[in-house]
């Protein structure tokens, strides 16, 4: 590989290298799209030296068939990716998104270590901050660091011979791929915390317990019901999406784990409700006393709204940033209006936007959005350890 050192002027490097045409053609596709993001950067941040920034990067891709962003480009460029994320309703504040940028790390220990120091930043004490950690990029020849897990703190499914899974069966695969690479499993509770598992450029997957002390829960308590504690409910209080490349102009960062606060309905109603993951609201309805025998009772629906009072009030008490689904929809909606008003198109998916419970009780259900697939942006890849799943 070659750097780019004192004495050695472009035009030699140029012609000592020569191209092929197969890299003549990457990097004019590079250029293209690292031009678009140069634009766009100084469209909403106007300033000098836009022409030489283009000219400097037009320089490395020859030099290196790469380029590096500058931190404030590397800041810009993960916010907007929030901004160009369709599928997420709390993008009102994707300008204070705090990023981490660990652009030089590339180890598997180092690796972990940056998201293990992510989760206790992104928490601070329970006023969820959100952000996100930036590790190496790809680069030609080599990739960047890459995270098997899909969130930074997520709980293992294991498999019963039975076929029932104990635990969060969304979870079922990784676990056994992280058994498979030698982790002892944790005690078997229903909420055992997952090891990370990196794989650094040119190595194997590398395994990683989460130390204690950055994975900060809240047990799950109803404000009206006693009998609820009992159940031994809890949820990890910092989302941490670890799956997903972040791109910009052109450069693909495989390791960028993000994070915000939850929304109450994401645990509430999917991964406590849904029947394939902790399917709950046959015991809660059972606890509440509900008819079961008929749908029309409305007992799932019943059971639904009390499991999401708990996770709101469990998580407000305890002092951890949670946010309901109707003022989400509403903040969306201001979102929407400002990037209007800044003569933006904010690409949203009905589907994933409208919230799993009471969706036409919040304003967001009342009306249709725009879509689109914008860079900067967030992607998945394929999932290595089940390949043939890409997307969820
Ligand atoms: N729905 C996912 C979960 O329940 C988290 C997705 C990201 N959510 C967020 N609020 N940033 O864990």
């Amino acid at each position: 590989m070659v750097t780019k050192s004192h004495g050695w002027s472009v035009i030699t490097a140029k012609r000592f290298f020569r191209r092929t045409a197969v890299d003549g053609e990457r990097h004019a596709g590079l250029i293209r799209e690292a031009a678009g993001f140069v634009e766009a950067f100084h469209r909403e941040f106007p300033g000098e030296g836009r022409a030489e920034r283009l000219s400097e990067i037009r320089d490395e891709i020859e030099l290196t068939g790469s380029y590096t962003h500058t931190g404030e480009e590397l800041a810009y460029g993960a916010k907007v990716a929030w901004r160009n994320s369709s599928r997420c309703i709390g993008r009102l504040y994707w300008r204070s998104l705090q990023v981490r940028d660990l652009r030089r790390v590339t180890g598997a220990k180092e690796v972990a270590a940056g998201c293990f120091e992510h989760l206790a930043e992104a928490n601070s004490g329970g006023r969820i901050r959100p952000t996100i950690t930036v590790f190496a990029p790809d680069r030609p020849g080599e990739s960047g660091p890459r995270i098997w897990n899909d969130q930074l703190i997520r709980y293992a499914g294991y498999r019963r011979p039975d076929g029932g899974v104990v635990g969060d069966p969304a979870n079922a695969d990784f676990t056994e791929a992280a058994l498979k690479l030698g982790w002892p499993g944790g005690p078997r509770t229903a909420f055992d915390v997952l090891p990370l598992i990196v794989e650094a450029p040119g190595a194997e997957p590398a395994v990683f317990e989460v130390p204690r002390d950055v994975v900060h829960e809240v047990q799950l308590v109803h404000p009206d019901h006693p009998w609820f504690a009992d159940l031994g409910l809890r949820w990890h209080a910092v989302p941490a999406i670890s799956d997903m490349a972040l791109e910009i102009g052109g450069i693909r960062y495989p390791g960028a784990p993000f994070s915000g606060w939850y929304m109450g309905t994401e645990i509430g109603a999917r991964n406590f409700g849904d029947a394939d993951r902790y399917n709950l609201l046959p015991v809660v309805a059972a606890r509440l006393g509900l008819d079961t025998t008929s749908e029309a009772t409305l007992w799932r629906d019943r059971a639904m709204v009390e499991l999401n009072v708990a996770v709101l009030h469990s998580f407000r008490s305890a002092g951890v940033t949670i946010t309901d689904h109707h003022t989400e929809s509403r903040r969306f909606l201001a979102h929407l209006a400002q990037e209007e008003r800044a003569g933006r198109i904010c690409p949203a998916d009905w589907s994933w936007i409208v919230p799993p419970l009471s969706g036409s009780a919040t304003p967001v259900f009342h009306r249709s959005f725009e879509n689109a697939d914008l860079r900067p942006g967030y992607v998945r890849g394929t999932c290595p350890y089940r390949p043939s799943r890409s997307d969820q």
